[in-house]
């Protein structure tokens, strides 16, 4: 075994998430070409727009293998290498999602300054404060008409109950745009004059904003209007502190426009300067430090291959402790199962083929045909169980109708493998024999439907259901004894066996719950 070096590369391993439209795979681009990973506009956006496709399932299958490759997506700057991990572009939520929150150390939540927060960045941030990711924001698009700083930081700041800590001030908006004003490094970026993207863009240190070069610089109208606003923003907000920015209580906010490269150099010195490197991981029977010896990671994702006939899936391990070597040998804890990782993806190495070896906060992609799942703790110490994976209530509750009712033991073979791949979660009523699927976005269900038939080879149909969402239950023998008199109807037991409630709606749960005290009802549950 080769002598571990006495420091180990640092990582920031992070997530954009956002509303569609908000402008993340424009920023996500050009965060990659400031990184070098990239080296022409486009290269992402031709990715958007197949990811966007919706309905079509040689679409949604194109946007699997592509997205396999662009799962995790790492730069470099200042010597300093960065893991973006990738969440899905379209509308639609899916607990691949939410997952891919639990690999990473920090998020970047980009808004639109027209639109404010929207339906999916509140959805995307609650996942985040569940496990007090902390968030730097990014108010995109400040080259076009927007709503007034003031105005967006407050809805961040009462929406989310989060302190708003303005890192930087847009000096004027839209036709109006002059610049953006730096208000720590005392230092104004101003636009190109032929109004292209200009990477790091025209900047002019000052001494504060009484320095005649300010006044040189921007209209007069628009420095009493920088003096002013931020005069009440320095009154009005938090300054930046960056422990309650780790712990998740406060968010410094950048404004920019990805577009036109303007902001995006400040938030990656922002990540750089800030966001956490990789974090302990909470786990059973104790957290897993990144300096630990031993190495240890958790399976957050697993994607099926581009062919559908060789149920070839990659499952995505976040490493959290240790040096990864190519050609390990880890064990799959509570199988005992060892898996030996020779052709690992490993997304890091801008050359592929060189590279050997990974670090925590890291991402490896291990090739497999199914041992591995969604939860999975992988080591080559001391068994341990990376906790904090949840499955999510599910929102929209299906029963599966077979046309061909000799196919059953297909139909619970797919169901169980396209719930371990976190497509969709099943759940198996104790009365009545037909099973119940559930999810929290429309588009699972149609990726479902299409892979039963490709892959399985079974024709389905997907019937509606009394329920529409569903609470995992726990209580002492006899409370859910006594509960289940009463509620057997709409007892099931998923695919781990736990007990589940599954319930018309939301009010049914809060009803019965009240009726019930001695019952937890929860919307998660994490895999032990
Ligand atoms: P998404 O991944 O969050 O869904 O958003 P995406 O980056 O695809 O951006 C959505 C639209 O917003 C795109 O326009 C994009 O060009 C635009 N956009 C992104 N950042 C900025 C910005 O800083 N300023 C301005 N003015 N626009 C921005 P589109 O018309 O949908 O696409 P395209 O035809 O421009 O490619």
């Amino acid at each position: 075994m080769d002598a571990r070096p006495s420091t180990r590369p640092d990582r920031r391993t992070f997530a954009i998430i956002s509303h569609p439209d908000a402008g993340k795979t424009t920023l996500t681009e050009k965060l990659l070409l400031f990184g070098g990973a990239i080296h022409a506009a486009g290269e992402v956006k031709a990715r958007g727009a197949a990811r966007r496709a919706r309905s079509d399932w040689m679409k949604i299958e194109q946007q699997r293998g592509i997205s396999v490759t662009s799962s995790v997506m790492t730069f470099e700057r200042d010597g300093l290498t960065f893991n973006l991990l990738d969440t899905p572009g379209h509308e639609d939520f899916s607990e691949d999602t939410y997952r891919t929150l639990t690999a990473v150390d920090s998020a970047v939540m980009v808004i639109d300054a027209a639109r404010g927060i929207e339906a999916q960045t509140r959805k995307l941030f609650e996942v985040c404060r569940l496990r007090s990711v902390p968030i730097i924001t990014f108010i995109n698009k400040v080259d076009r008409e927007g709503r007034e700083p003031f105005s967006l930081l407050d809805e961040i700041a009462d929406q989310l109950a989060l302190d708003v800590a303005p890192m930087n001030w847009p000096v004027g908006m839209g036709g109006m745009f002059e610049g953006l004003y730096d208000l720590e490094g005392q230092r104004l970026m101003r636009p190109a004059a032929d109004g292209t993207a200009a990477f790091e863009g025209d900047v002019t240190a000052v001494s504060g904003l009484d320095d005649p070069r300010l006044a040189a610089a921007i209209s007069a109208d628009a420095l009493a209007r920088l003096t002013e606003e931020t005069e009440l923003a320095g009154a009005g907000y938090a300054a930046f502190d960056a422990e309650a920015y780790r712990h998740g209580d406060l968010t410094p906010v950048y404004f920019g426009s990805a577009l036109k490269d303007f902001g995006v150099a400040e938030l990656i010195d922002a990540l750089a300067r800030f966001a956490p490197s990789p974090r302990p991981q909470p786990a059973d029977p104790a957290p897993v430090s990144p300096d630990d010896q031993a190495v240890t990671g958790f399976i957050f994702k697993v994607q099926a291959n581009m062919n559908p006939m060789h149920r070839d899936r990659v499952a995505f391990m976040r490493l959290c402790s240790g040096r990864f070597r190519r050609g390990m040998k880890l064990t799959q804890v509570g199988t005992g199962k060892a898996i030996s990782v020779h052709s690992p993806i490993l997304f890091f190495a801008r050359e592929r083929e060189t590279a050997e070896e990974a670090w925590p906060g890291d991402i490896i992609g291990i090739p497999n045909h199914g041992t591995l799942r969604v939860g999975d703790t992988l080591t080559d110490g001391a068994p341990r169980v990376i906790t904090g994976l949840p499955n999510f209530a599910p929102e929209l509750l299906r029963r599966v109708a077979l046309k061909d009712p000799t196919k059953t033991k297909q139909l619970r073979k797919a169901l169980d493998d396209l719930a371990e791949e976190g497509i969709i979660q099943v759940f198996y009523p104790e009365i009545g024999s037909q099973w119940v699927v559930g999810v929290v976005g429309q588009l699972q269900l149609e990726v479902l439907v299409s892979r039963l038939e490709v892959e399985y080879k079974v024709d389905a149909r997907l019937e509606a259901s009394p329920w529409d969402t569903a609470r995992w239950i726990a209580g002492s023998e006899a409370d859910l004894k006594s509960f289940a008199e009463f509620h057997r109807g709409g007892l099931a037991r998923d695919r781990d066996d736990a007990l589940v409630f599954m319930a018309k709606d939301a009010w049914e749960v809060n009803y019965v719950a009240g009726r019930y005290p001695a019952i937890r009802f929860s919307a998660t549950r994490e895999r032990a």
